[in-house]
């Protein structure tokens, strides 16, 4: 048996029809940037995460890009941000012009650790960036705390966190403001780039409304320098015919990681532990193993996809060198890239398919 890491062609198959009619829709109305079909998409995400209003953009990087410009983050602010996660997290400050300030994360969730936050703040810390790892809610309350304390913003990185929730709140708007992604793989993906801020505060949302359309308030004047990041209508068009199903389709992953966490039997491999304050909603399914590259190697030959998510960490990218971390600064976040292996978990996978990924993994 052959099972691929992702597929997307299964869901995009079945709703080929739907889509083809809906980007009919759009050629007849014409709104290609922003317009009726990213006003829709943009009160339908609202409602269905429980958000008063949600800005669409043209990717979680720009999202991340214009909530950081949009809280006043620039150069001379201090960002922490996680060692381990997607790159993007760190564009946030990088793109403002302020300093990427990395930080350890927790060996339960890989998200941004409460307890090495604190020693990082200076008198120049602006905000912490705090990533939902594969779709689980980082622990909120603590990180909250210090950001109280010391005055700090919080961005919350839900790029992989579509409806997770931190003790029965939306990931997104816990903090100052927050992000998703749209890319074509996430648990809701475009047919395309795709993205939005969230955040409780309305005039963050104004202003990212204006950062996203070239800064201009009214047509031709322009009060703010700007940005082309629109979401583009054919994307939130596809969007609309796949939000509907994105709760069921949460549902089914969840399914998938609960039917590995109790059948996945070899004592090599490290399972990812659920926490108390909220389920994962399982965009990525990452083990650990020791002597990971074997082991991916064998997968591999069984035919079953898996994938490395992520295997450098950030403080250890090239790109970053400039900032003069070293190997041994962050223990958890370079224990985790050597030893994380992710497998198959997208909603149209078949219980066949789990099955015979569990059995080649405890046959190993
Ligand atoms: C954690 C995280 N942050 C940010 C992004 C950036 O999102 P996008 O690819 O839509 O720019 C991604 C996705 O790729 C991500 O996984």
């Amino acid at each position: 048996m052959k099972v691929p890491y992702i597929d997307l062609n299964r869901s995009h198959q079945e709703l080929k029809s739907e889509l083809l009619d809906a980007f009919s829709k759009t050629i007849d109305h014409g709104g290609y940037c922003l317009g009726p079909d990213v006003k829709a998409f943009e009160e339908g995400f609202a409602s269905l995460s429980g958000f008063d209003r949600v800005v669409a953009v043209g990717s979680g990087t720009e999202a991340l890009h214009l909530a950081g410009l949009a809280l006043g983050i620039g150069p001379g602010d201090e960002v922490i941000t996680p060692a381990f996660t997607f790159i993007a997290s760190a564009w946030l400050a990088q793109y403002t012009g302020a300093k990427i300030v990395f930080s350890d994360v927790d060996s339960t969730t890989y998200t941004l650790d409460p307890n090495c936050i604190e020693k990082l703040i200076t008198d120049k810390t602006k905000a912490i960036v705090v990533t939902h790892l594969y779709g689980q809610a980082a622990d909120m309350d603590p990180i909250m705390d210090i950001a109280q304390k010391h005055d700090l913003k919080v961005v919350e990185d839900a790029a992989q966190a579509h409806l997770a929730q931190y003790k029965g709140r939306a990931v997104g708007t816990i903090g100052d403001a927050g992000i998703f992604s749209f890319y074509p793989t996430k648990n809701l993906g475009a047919l395309g780039e795709g993205g939005c801020v969230v955040s409780k505060h309305a005039e963050v949302l104004d202003r990212v409304a204006v950062l996203r359309a070239h800064g201009s308030e009214v047509r031709y004047l322009n009060h703010h320098v700007g940005y082309n990041n629109r979401m583009e209508g054919l994307q939130a068009a596809s969007l609309n015919v796949k939000l509907p199903a994105l709760p069921e389709k949460t549902e089914r992953r969840q399914a998938i990681a609960e039917r590995y966490l109790a059948r996945i039997t070899n004592p090599a491999v490290i399972l990812p532990q659920p926490v108390e304050w909220g389920k994962c909603v399982n965009h990525v399914f990452t083990v650990l193993h020791e002597k990971r590259d074997e082991f991916k190697d064998y997968l591999t030959s069984k035919g079953v996809g898996v994938d490395i998510v992520y295997p450098v960490p950030l403080h250890l990218q090239p790109c970053f060198a400039y900032l003069g971390y070293n190997e041994g600064d962050f223990p958890v976040s370079e224990k985790s890239a050597a030893r994380c292996l992710s497998l198959p978990i997208f909603p149209e996978l078949t219980d066949d398919e789990v099955d015979y990924v569990i059995e080649c993994i405890n046959n190993y």
